[in-house]
């Protein structure tokens, strides 16, 4: 452990560069970080010239990125992308931008940042082509200073082809779906994604934090420079300082150690999770040249072969939830309120860690996991060398994987939330010999950037000698995606193994949809191959009945996972309903149904179920809705916590009371409908704990509209989101109304958005209107930069009320 010697220099160098430091330029910044989003020109279609000057864009559109153009598209039965990217449009387009930067900045290294563009990205800047990137998820850069034109006009030009379908096995969306920055530095910088933090030991009273960073000169003459981080807390208070100092050859870059000393480090967790900041500034003859900011958080964690995970010590199941990139109706676009929106729901329902699924997702989706307390597995890929469908990456892997696994490491290794490198999911290779190979060489790669978090893949065989992937002997920690009934015999079958279920579930419900009875589970297909006997309008029923053959129901799931007390954790497929992979059901049905909420947020029953077991909040959850036929037998099901007993009332009569037995996930009631008020307690040693109830709801009266905030941001990013729900005289939502929603907004905002949740809807995400499914729907208002109320009008049109629905604009 530390030495005292070390102790002594640390604080002997902390007490200099507190002395020395005080004379470098306070407060200034040298980064310029321009947000390069807005006044783009788009078209549709193939424009080789459009990265010349004199070529015209006068009939192509002006947009803000982000922006995905299949989200804008029709669904089409016979769309090249299919079934499994929702039957949307996909294509090529051109993006085109005009900028100027000042004369003043000709010494300067003006880099241009991509978070993602889908795919196939090719950038031209005043006719150079600066590169290409065929991997739409990765993040990338290019170093503009040598082409511009100082002072004077510059065309930006991204050629994106997404043609060639299908290449996924979900939706991906198309064009620049993520930020874009414009980073203007001095000559002497940080290079791009140049830093790294570990804390490699960690004590009560001190944690040791070290970073390595990777200092760049761009400029044609060897500089010396002096370079101090500092560590800030969450108050911004400056907590530890450390200088170094160095000389740097022309054209080149060098990496510089610092190690500082954390006094009472106060620790990252899922429920507080702390974050400090360190500050890199690179001082070149006195004068600032550069600022950097890396994350910061001080955590260790474990994975155990027989007690699972541990975080800080403690031991910790991993509660996650496996997640697509897009964001319901605004499709691929990035957006990190509507990223924050997911999180808080997955938040509030128990959830502690995030599978990205299957692919590197956005800078923001990190920074929001590290900010909120979410555990990572970040995820690299979905295929290797062999295909999963005609067109995906295995075209570009030979070329490209090496780089593309880098490059995510590079971004994502100083995110504390980070806590497992995933290099595949159900990766071809596993069943064949090629699998020990690539396995080994791209755990190599992982290593050769990160040895703080443990390598995994996502494997479906658990027969080891069918499994090559895990024959390579280079995991170190085993993922299993589904068949529950095989966990138990893990621990003998992988002595010594570290395990986590990467993948499990995969049940399916509509939200708001019964189907009764309520018992009795089905799986899909019954035979490889048979067609799914479901329901005539594409929906499956909420009682958590149905689940895909390789899958588990959610309570047959979780029931066998919080017995292993030697696995980590588990992620369940999926967080989220999302675009596409709409199995069982074919065409109409254009998303998934394996959400625990549905595309348009809306939580499904099971949500509550987790809730009840994942959280220690008091739950009482009771479905269905209460509008059905007279004398219909209904199944009642309520998930509580908290409580000894649950007792049901059916207008004010007691159907007796229940508790689950067991391993019981819920409890039910059969019972025959009769209209009124249908009422739970759950109760604690004779205590109420919560009461619930459900009201048949008479005729439509209302219009209910109610946004998620009161005021908005005029940033031109900020969302809000409206559920629009028909009521009765009384309040009471209308379970079942499917009435058409016209939307008029005006003022500060528009409506970029509507949805229901319906896997099966054929509207475009991108109309004005929206009919309810099951009750609800979402309109999703973004800010346009005006300073005016935003007016959401919502009509029927067919005699009830319109509703209107004002919003201020900050
Ligand atoms: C898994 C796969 C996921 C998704 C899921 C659907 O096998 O890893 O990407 O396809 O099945 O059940």
């Amino acid at each position: 452990m530390i030495k005292h010697k070390n102790i002594l220099q640390n604080t002997l160098i902390a007490l200099a560069i507190l002395l020395t430091t005080t004379s470098f330029a306070q407060g200034k910044k040298a980064r310029i970080i321009e947000d390069f989003n807005k006044n783009w020109n788009f078209k549709l279609g193939d424009y080789p010239s459009a990265p010349q000057k004199d070529f015209s864009t006068a009939d192509w559109r002006t947009l803000q990125l982000p922006h995905d153009w299949s989200i804008e598209g029709t669904f089409d039965k016979d769309s090249k992308t299919k079934q499994a990217q929702g039957f949307l449009p996909a294509g090529k387009g051109w993006y085109r931008k005009t900028f100027t930067v000042p004369a003043s900045f000709k010494s300067k290294t003006i880099s241009v940042e991509f978070d993602g563009v889908f795919k196939n990205s090719e950038v031209f800047i005043n006719g150079h082509s600066l590169g290409i990137r065929p991997n739409g998820y990765i993040s990338f850069s290019y170093d503009l200073s040598q082409f511009l034109n100082f002072g004077q006009p510059n065309i930006i030009a991204v050629k994106v082809d997404n043609d060639a379908q299908p290449n996924s096995r979900w939706y991906t969306g198309s064009g620049i779906y993520r930020n874009v920055r414009l980073v203007i530095s001095e000559k002497l910088h940080v290079a791009e994604w140049g830093t790294f933090v570990t804390t490699p030991e960690i004590y009560k009273e001190k944690a040791l934090v070290h970073l390595e960073v990777e200092v760049k000169n761009d400029s044609d003459r060897e500089k010396e420079f002096i370079l101090v981080s500092t560590i800030f807390d969450k108050n911004n208070d400056d907590v530890a300082e450390v200088q170094a100092t160095g000389k740097i050859a022309a054209n080149s870059s060098s990496k510089k150690i610092q190690d500082f000393t954390l006094k009472k480090p106060k620790l990252w967790d899922t429920e507080n999770p702390y974050l400090y900041k360190i500050i890199t500034k690179i001082y070149e003859k006195g004068e600032l040249a550069d600022n950097y900011e890396t994350p910061l958080g001080v955590r260790f964690f474990d994975f155990d072969a027989e007690k699972g995970f541990s975080l800080n010590g403690k031991p910790t199941k991993i509660l996650g939830v496996c997640l697509h990139h897009d964001n319901g109706a605004l499709g691929a676009v990035e957006n990190i309120h509507a990223l924050k929106r997911k999180l808080v729901l997955m938040k509030e329902m128990g959830v502690n860690a995030i599978r990205m699924s299957h692919n590197p997702h956005s800078l923001e989706m990190m920074q929001l996991c590290d900010e909120m307390g979410f555990i990572v597995q970040d995820e690299a890929f979905d295929v290797w060398k062999k295909k999963k469908v005609t067109n995906d990456y295995h075209k570009d892997w030979d070329a490209w994987h090496k780089k593309d696994l880098e490059d995510f490491i590079k971004r994502d290794r100083n995110h504390p939330s980070v806590m497992m490198w995933s290099i595949g999911n159900e990766i071809r290779e596993q069943f064949d010999s090629t699998g020990i190979a690539i396995t080994k060489e791209l755990a190599k790669i992982v290593k050769s950037l990160d040895i703080t978090r443990p390598v995994t893949s996502a494997l479906t065989e658990n027969v080891i000698e069918k499994n090559f992937i895990y024959q390579s002997g280079a995991l170190d920690l085993l993922g299993f995606n589904y068949k529950h009934e095989d966990y138990k015999d893990f621990p003998t079958r992988f002595k010594g193994q570290k395990i986590i279920a990467s993948e499990s579930v995969s049940a399916l419900e509509t939200r708001g949809h019964y189907d009764f009875p309520a018992d009795g589970i089905k799986a899909w297909p019954p035979k490889h191959g048979a067609p799914f006997d479901g329901n005539a309008d594409w929906t499956v029923s909420a009682f958590d009945q149905v689940k895909s053959y390789w899958g588990a129901t959610h309570e047959e799931n979780w029931k066998t996972i919080k017995k292993q007390d030697f696995m980590a954790g588990t992620f369940i497929w999926t967080g989220f309903d999302y675009i596409g992979e709409p199995d069982p059901y074919p065409y109409p049905a254009r998303s998934s149904y394996f959400g625990i909420v549905d595309l348009a947020g809306f939580p499904k029953d099971v949500y509550y179920m987790y809730q009840s077991e994942w959280t220690i909040k008091p739950v009482l959850h009771i479905f269905p809705h209460w509008n059905w036929a007279k004398d219909q037998e209904v199944d009642v099901w309520a998930y509580y916590n908290n409580a000894d007993e649950v007792e049901l009332f059916l207008n004010g009569k007691s159907l007796g009371k229940k508790s689950k037995q067991n391993d019981d996930l819920h409890i039910s009631w059969r019972i025959k409908f009769e209209p009124g008020t249908i009422k739970a307690i759950s109760r604690k040693n004779g205590k109420v704990v919560l009461e619930k109830e459900i009201h048949t709801a008479g005729d439509a009266a209302k219009i209910d509209l109610s946004a998620d905030k009161k005021v908005i941001k005029n940033d031109t990013y900020d969302l809000v989101y409206v559920t629009v729900s028909i009521t009765d005289a009384a309040g009471n939502l209308l379970p079942t109304a499917n009435d058409l929603i016209n939307f008029e907004v005006s003022g500060g905002g528009k409506l970029v958005g509507v949805d229901n949740g319906y896997q099966a809807n054929l509207d475009s995400f991108k109309a004005s209107s929206c009919k309810l499914f099951n009750g609800k729907c979402i309109a999703i208002i973004q800010s346009i930069g005006k300073r005016e109320t935003i007016k959401i009008k919502a009509s029927t049109g067919n005699g009830i009320p319109d509703a209107v629905l004002e919003l201020k604009v900050d």
